[in-house]
């Protein structure tokens, strides 16, 4: 494919991987993904915003051959991560009289994990700008968007953001602005569920700081560009700042049907009472999926059986996961099955240390549940709903 010019002389040169399903060996990618990377070409200098993941480095070396580009000065690196950063060294190599700007925690982060050497470095202060003779560059330092190092381009004139993996969405797609926003606004929930949502404040102060530039074009480096800035902005908002919504995030387990017939029962008893439930079978559930739907929900509960006197491992999993994306739960509790004893609940509970939440009453039954432990579910799917009702969540 030819390159794409988004705006005068600034040009889209990354790579839509659209076959990529897994991210760090952990994350699903449904749709795929793509390493966005712009070309700038000022009127003296030129300048390189990020790369592309190693895998995909030939894309962005035909994009810059097509382009005819002869010299790179100055090759801006948001973020160490290696999907943006990982082609950096074949970049240098090709044109060696480019120099790597980034802040100085990346600079020490990409001598690290790409043995870049240090004199290929400019390292740029908080506000910091560089001047490409008709366009001037200003970085804005965004700590924790997703590691400490982040930092976001301002190209002034043209009121374009460059934000690497800040509003970025996993989405492959050949348009390279958002079309669909229905689309956009789901993969940018999940991406922002499974990479910023353990960061909340931090999204919260870097949201606060970029408030007052006007913004025309918001450039990240997955997935399409946002030409509507305001659509991806009020998204985020409201993931990082709304109070959680009257929803129950329920992953379950289940050996041999016990605990399935509690989840199913609590979750009639809830939905009954108004209280929206997102099930998952964690045997078959995509974590993306079970990461997405904990952004906004107030209370999770754990379906879980005994197994070997413990939680099954799978439930583990989940939980550890949860607690390392220390969404916005007030509440959470354990259900579940056991034959004859076991520290279900207390291996459990304590994998949630991140998780500001009340624990409420567990519902641990030995084999199948009786009328007793119907009622006890009836009980529980009351409270929550009352818990809901008082803080206000709707
Ligand atoms: Fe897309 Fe944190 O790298």
């Amino acid at each position: 494919m030819e390159p794409r010019e988004i705006k005068r002389d600034i040009y889209f040169v990354g790579a839509v991987d659209w076959d990529r399903r897994l991210f760090d060996s952990l994350i699903p990618l449904p749709d795929g993904t793509s390493y966005n990377s712009y070309l700038i070409i000022g009127r003296e200098k030129s300048a390189l915003i990020d790369t592309v993941d190693p895998t995909m480095t030939q894309v962005l070396i035909n994009y810059l051959d097509a382009l005819k580009v002869k010299d790179i000065d100055y090759l801006i690196a948001h973020h160490a991560e290696q999907d943006h950063s990982g082609s950096i060294p074949v970049i240098l190599e090709k044109y060696p009289k480019a120099k790597v700007v980034c802040n100085p925690r990346c600079k020490g982060m990409l001598i690290d994990l790409l043995l870049i050497p240090e004199d290929k470095f400019i390292t740029v202060e908080d506000k910091g700008t560089l001047s490409l003779g008709d366009r001037t560059l200003e970085f804005i330092y965004a700590p924790w968007v997703h590691w400490p190092e982040t930092m976001l381009t301002y190209l002034i004139e043209e009121k374009v953001l460059f934000t690497c993996d800040f509003f970025g969405s996993h989405l492959a797609t050949s348009n390279l602005f958002v079309t669909d926003e229905e689309q956009v606004y789901e993969s940018a929930k999940r991406y922002y569920a499974e990479i910023m949502m353990p960061f909340r404040t931090n999204i919260q102060k870097n949201l606060e700081k970029i408030k007052d530039y006007p913004i025309e074009l918001i450039a990240p480096s997955h997935g399409p560009m946002h030409n509507k800035p305001e659509f991806i902005i009020k998204a985020y908002h409201s993931w990082a700042f709304d109070e959680p919504k009257n929803i129950v995030v329920l992953p379950y387990i289940s050996m041999h049907g016990s605990t399935r017939n509690m989840v199913t029962y609590l979750v009639g008893a809830l939905a009954q009472r108004g209280v929206m439930v997102k099930q998952f079978d964690l045997t078959v559930t995509d974590l993306g999926k079970l990461a997405m739907s904990l952004v906004d929900a107030a209370t999770i509960v754990v379906g879980v059986p005994t197994v070997l006197a413990g939680p099954h491992p799978n439930t583990v999993h989940a939980v550890f996961l949860a607690n390392a994306l220390r969404p916005n739960l007030k509440f959470a509790t354990i259900i579940g099955s056991y034959g004859w004893g076991g520290k279900t609940v207390e291996t459990l509970t304590a994998l949630m240390p991140n998780l500001k939440v009340e624990i409420l009453d567990p519902i641990l039954v030995k084999g199948y549940p009786r009328e007793a432990d119907f009622q006890a579910l009836e009980n529980l799917a009351e409270t929550i709903a009352r818990k809901h009702k008082e803080q206000g969540y709707s």
